[in-house]
């Protein structure tokens, strides 16, 4: 990748788009080319094809997509599964069509099986039953990470690259309750309670599952690193994880720390736990010489900071 690159990030706005734009640009690329939903839908196979051929990228960063916590994923499973596979179909298509030297699709760590050894290696892919809470949404990225694999194989090329990055979280994140991950849910519920001077809040599940969390800059920096050493992956999706698990437990003291919450957290058992660990083996990404570099209390404190100055102001 040259500064003066054509560089489509696809999805800019979202929360790993927005962090992948700002890292681009404070490495001086110069030529990045972005669209917003409103004036692309990338569910439109015709203007996909048409902003294509008028633009030309060489890169792309496939970061557009829906995505959402388990109640958007059960109420509205076909939506996710359309619109996902919609948006890559369109773009691997375009890219493949168009001479995109390299692209950048994103999984998810469930399209892994909900019952997986752990740490989960890339290997572990279709080797059990997945998650039905998400099953749409996996399958839509399962068919994704195939899809890298497809065109790779018949054009003889190794221009398209699945990242699976696990949990992400940082600023421009969904913190609307209906659409939210965990993370980010965390941080509203135990916030409000703070601003409403609550004495306890009451958070889903046992408290007991664990996940591994991303701060969103760095999948920017793993996304840009596996950009400019493309030519030294293999085809196959790689992890991408910080190694290190939590508790929702922990999780949820870390939080009530950073948000200064001083009430009580109570844990409704009533509500589904989930898979109890997803932790990823990350070593075949990290062997490549990258490795991330924000804790989760460093990355939390700068997502509570966006999060305090931007959502309340709007709600
Ligand atoms: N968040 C995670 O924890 C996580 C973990 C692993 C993998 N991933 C994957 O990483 C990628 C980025 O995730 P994210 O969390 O950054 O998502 P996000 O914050 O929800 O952002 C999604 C982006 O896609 C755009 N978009 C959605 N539908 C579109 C359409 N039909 N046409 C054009 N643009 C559209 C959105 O624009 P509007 O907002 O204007 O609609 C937004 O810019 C996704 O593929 C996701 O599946 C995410």
């Amino acid at each position: 990748m040259f500064k003066d690159s054509k560089i489509y990030v696809a999805g800019h706005t979202g929360l790993l788009g927005s962090a992948i734009l700002k890292r681009l640009k404070s490495e001086g690329y110069r030529n990045i080319l972005t669209i917003t939903h409103k004036e692309l839908d990338l569910i439109d196979q015709k203007s996909v094809e048409d902003f294509f051929k008028k633009e030309q990228p060489e890169y792309v960063f496939l970061c557009a997509g829906l995505t959402g916590g388990i109640i958007a994923n059960k109420t509205y499973p076909a939506t996710f599964l359309h619109t996902n596979i919609a948006i890559q179909d369109n773009i691997f298509q375009a890219s493949h069509t168009y001479n995109v030297k390299h692209l950048i699709f994103y999984g998810s760590s469930c399209v892994y099986p909900k019952n997986c050894l752990q740490p989960i290696k890339e290997e572990y892919l279709l080797t059990g039953e997945i998650e039905d809470t998400s099953d749409a949404y996996a399958a839509a990225k399962i068919v994704g990470i195939i899809a890298c694999k497809s065109y790779n194989n018949q054009y003889k090329t190794n221009r398209f690259i699945a990242l699976i990055p696990n949990s992400m979280y940082g600023p421009m994140d969904n913190f609307d309750l209906e659409n939210s991950h965990v993370l980010s849910a965390l941080i509203k519920k135990i916030h409000e309670a703070k601003i409403g001077g609550w004495d306890k809040v009451i958070l889903w599940g046992s408290g007991n599952p664990r996940r591994e969390f991303i701060f969103s800059k760095d999948v920017a920096d793993a996304s840009v690193f596996a950009m400019k050493n493309a030519g030294r992956f293999q085809n196959t999706q790689y992890n991408l994880g910080t190694g290190i698990d939590y508790s929702i437990r922990e999780l949820a003291e870390i939080v009530s720390r950073i948000v200064e919450f001083k009430g009580e957290i109570e844990w409704d058992t009533g509500k589904p736990d989930g898979a109890s660990r997803k932790l990823l083996d990350s070593s075949k990404f990290l062997n490549l010489g990258w490795k991330p570099s924000t804790t989760l209390e460093e990355g939390l404190k700068t997502t509570y900071g966006w999060y305090s100055k931007n959502i309340p102001k709007t709600a």
